[in-house]
């Protein structure tokens, strides 16, 4: 047999894929599965349609042989294009070396210049140390390629493992970061460093583990319970995305259920001191109940996530009345402004369900910058284009019922229930501040308290001020919301608005 001709070349090809692909991933199954964890290969094609994955430069060749420590490629998820690199922890840890990053470069590349998401698979050491300034260079790469795509086509990270160092920049540029818990960790410095420099003792779980990052941090989206979770939380993810910001999908319609839904009429207790589950009135709206949350475990006093509605995905926005009594901190703002912003760039309608008794109040948040930082939720709905509707169920008091998706930052549709109460502040600090003088002079000031406390509620505290202003347009019964969302959504599927020309804006980061 003649090296030139084709049996011969399909015996090389057949080698060469022999030891690049199948010796490389026979060494990584042993090493990953003795860890109880994938393959790079093997979470790439649970992440993708079975049998789609197409892997590129297999036989490209780096100082750590064929691959160098990366598997790269596409496929399709739910048969839409994706773009996937996966690292390989058996090979020098995952670092990242020349071929490594020039691989991850290439496929992103593709994934912007056709208009697919790109899911990054990462488990690894940071900076191969071995390849110096040559490493770095590529991880500034692909850190420019994650801005230049952001907000251009969905990016996904999943971390499967440690990422160390450079590792973790990528993820946090892209849209959102899924961590495995008790298996992934993330930290730009690691334990033994700190113990070094800082004298301070900490664990991997404790300084970077999923639990960390998805409740303290904020830098984690998802806490998956193992490494399917995370896969199909990536998938549910990408389901309700667009490929790009120019693509108008369309969605097969869902028959929505337009008559009054009594539960919500039976809701908001009558005292306003008393909570109820917000993920209740997010669930009688979206299609079938079915509600993908975002960052569950941060800043759980507000709920952000995707349903849909007639099929169409939704971004929701909502107070929780159960946790902080509903009030926006530092961390509600900054995690609501960044999924309106996400929604806003890939064209997803912003429905946003409002009861917020206002800033929460303390030392703790001015100096750690509530001012700067709550500023960007305003911000991020006086940029918005998309459509807006929002639903005021009971309080919305101060600066909190400006922010929170008002008429005056640009919402096209704004409903109240009949139980709102919108005003400057609550009736015992309102009464407390304008009748001091009376309530001091008064010989049963708790009683006269009580009055005006009822005065407030039924005449500044009612969402009737706002209508007759026309900052809500309508006032409803909480049962008929599912109807009205439906409507106003189907009126806003024409919405067209653009900001003035500008090279970009100034949010206060
Ligand atoms: C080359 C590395 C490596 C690295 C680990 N290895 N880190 N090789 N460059 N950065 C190799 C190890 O020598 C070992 O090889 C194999 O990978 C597995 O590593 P272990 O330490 O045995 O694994 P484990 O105990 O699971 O610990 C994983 C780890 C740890 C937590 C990630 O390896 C670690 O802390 N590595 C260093 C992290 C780091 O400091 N990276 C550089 C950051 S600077 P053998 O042959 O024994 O299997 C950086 C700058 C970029 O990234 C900045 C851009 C903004």
């Amino acid at each position: 047999m003649a090296a030139q001709d084709t049996a011969g070349s399909l015996a090389r090809l057949k080698e060469r894929l022999d030891e690049a692909v199948h010796v490389g991933e026979a060494r990584a199954a042993a090493k990953q599965h003795a860890r109880g964890r994938l393959t790079a290969r093997e979470r790439i094609e649970r992440l993708l349609d079975e049998g789609s994955f197409v892997e590129l430069d297999a036989l490209a060749r780096g100082s750590l042989g064929y691959g160098d420590g990366v598997v790269t490629g596409y496929g399709t998820v739910d048969g839409r294009q994706v773009c996937v690199f996966s690292q390989d922890f058996t090979v020098a840890g995952g670092s990242l070396g020349e071929v490594y990053g020039q691989k991850i470069c290439k496929v992103m590349d593709l994934a912007v210049r056709n208009g697919c998401p790109i899911v990054g698979i990462n488990e690894g050491a940071g900076a191969r140390i071995q390849e110096g300034v040559v490493s770095l260079g590529l991880y500034g790469e692909i850190f420019r390629r994650n801005i230049r795509a952001s907000g251009v086509i969905p990016q996904i990270s999943l971390i499967m493992g440690a990422c160390a160092g450079g590792h973790v920049y990528s993820p946090a540029l892209t849209d959102f970061t899924i961590m495995v818990d008790e298996q992934s960790h993330m930290f730009v410095t690691g334990p033994d460093v700190i113990r070094t420099v800082t004298g301070e003792d900490v664990t991997f779980e404790d300084l970077g583990g999923g639990r960390v990052h998805n409740s303290r941090s904020g830098v984690a989206h998802y806490l998956a319970s193992d490494e399917d979770d995370a896969l199909d939380y990536a998938r549910a993810l990408l389901a309700y995305l667009p490929d790009n910001n120019l693509d108008e999908p369309s969605y097969p319609h869902v028959e929505v259920d337009l008559a009054d839904d009594p539960a919500l009429d039976r809701l908001v207790p009558d005292s306003p001191n008393q909570p109820y589950d917000m993920l209740e009135v997010i669930g009688a709206l979206v299609d079938d109940g079915e509600f993908l949350e975002v960052q569950e475990l941060f800043a759980p006093n507000i709920v952000v996530g995707f349903g849909r509605v007639e099929g169409r995905p939704v971004g929701v926005v909502a107070n929780q009345p159960l946790r902080l009594a509903g009030t926006l901190d530092i961390d509600a703002s900054e995690k609501a402004a960044r999924f309106v912003r996400t929604c806003d760039a890939f064209s997803i309608p912003v429905l946003t369900l409002v009861d917020v008794p206002g800033f929460l109040p303390g030392t703790g948040q001015e100096w750690n910058g509530i001012i700067r930082r709550g500023a960007k939720l305003l911000y991020a709905y006086g940029e918005a284009t998309v459509p807006l509707v929002t639903v005021i169920t009971r309080k919305a008091y101060g600066g909190a019922y400006d922010v929170m998706g008002s008429k005056h930052l640009g919402a096209d549709v704004n409903l109240a229930w009949s139980t709102a109460q919108i005003a400057v502040m609550g009736a015992q600090g309102a009464v407390n501040i304008l009748h001091r003088k009376r309530l001091a002079a008064a010989d049963d000031p708790d009683a006269l308290r009580a009055e005006l406390v009822a005065e407030y509620d039924d005449t500044l505290a009612t969402p009737y001020l706002a209508a007759e202003r026309g900052y809500v347009d309508k006032v409803i019964r909480p049962g008929e919301t599912r109807r009205e969302v439906v409507r106003a959504l189907r009126l806003l599927r024409g919405k067209r608005d653009v900001l003035p020309p500008k090279k970009h804006g100034n949010i206060p980061l």
